[in-house]
């Protein structure tokens, strides 16, 4: 949490990413308090250039907001966040993880599919908002 000023702001202005109420600080800390270890940033010079969040329900992991300052893109450092979210899962037990990605974002697009993520053409997403709050 100590980090969550800088990680916001950095969201904020990256395109393609949504930061919404479950953005929260509130929520952020309630996230990070249920899956303690699994979240991290990248920094340089004790300045932070890159951030991933990552959870899981048990069963499946789910990795959010990975993001790399765009000066500081193209240097391995979203891999190494991947890689740092993938091989703590796989020590808590979980294997397998999926994410959420705008159609919109095709540097993303490009991104996983290039980093081996297969895209799921088969499923659907469906969501329910029991909050009068449109951006929950
Ligand atoms: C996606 C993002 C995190 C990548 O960060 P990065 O630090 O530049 O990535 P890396 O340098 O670690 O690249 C890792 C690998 O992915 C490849 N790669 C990087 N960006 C790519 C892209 N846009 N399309 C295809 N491949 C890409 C690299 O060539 C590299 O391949 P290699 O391991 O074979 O050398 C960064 O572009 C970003 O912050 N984008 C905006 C935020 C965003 O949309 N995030 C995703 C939200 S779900």
């Amino acid at each position: 949490m100590d980090d969550y000023d800088e990680v916001i702001d950095m969201l904020r202005i990256t395109p393609g990413i949504t930061v919404r109420e479950a953005d929260s600080r509130s929520s952020t800390n309630r996230y990070l308090e249920r899956n303690p270890g699994l979240s991290f940033v990248a920094t340089i010079d004790d300045y932070i250039v890159g951030c991933v969040m990552c959870g899981h329900d048990g069963r499946r992991g789910y990795l959010q907001h990975l993001v790399v300052k765009p000066e500081n893109r193209g240097q391995g450092i979203g891999k190494a966040l991947l890689t740092a979210c993938i091989d703590s899962l796989q020590q808590v037990g979980i294997d397998k993880t999926h994410l959420f990605v705008f159609k919109s974002n095709s540097l993303a697009n490009a991104f996983w599919e290039s980093n081996g993520w297969i895209l799921r053409d088969e499923v659907n997403i469906y969501s329910y908002n029991v909050s009068s709050n449109k951006n929950a």
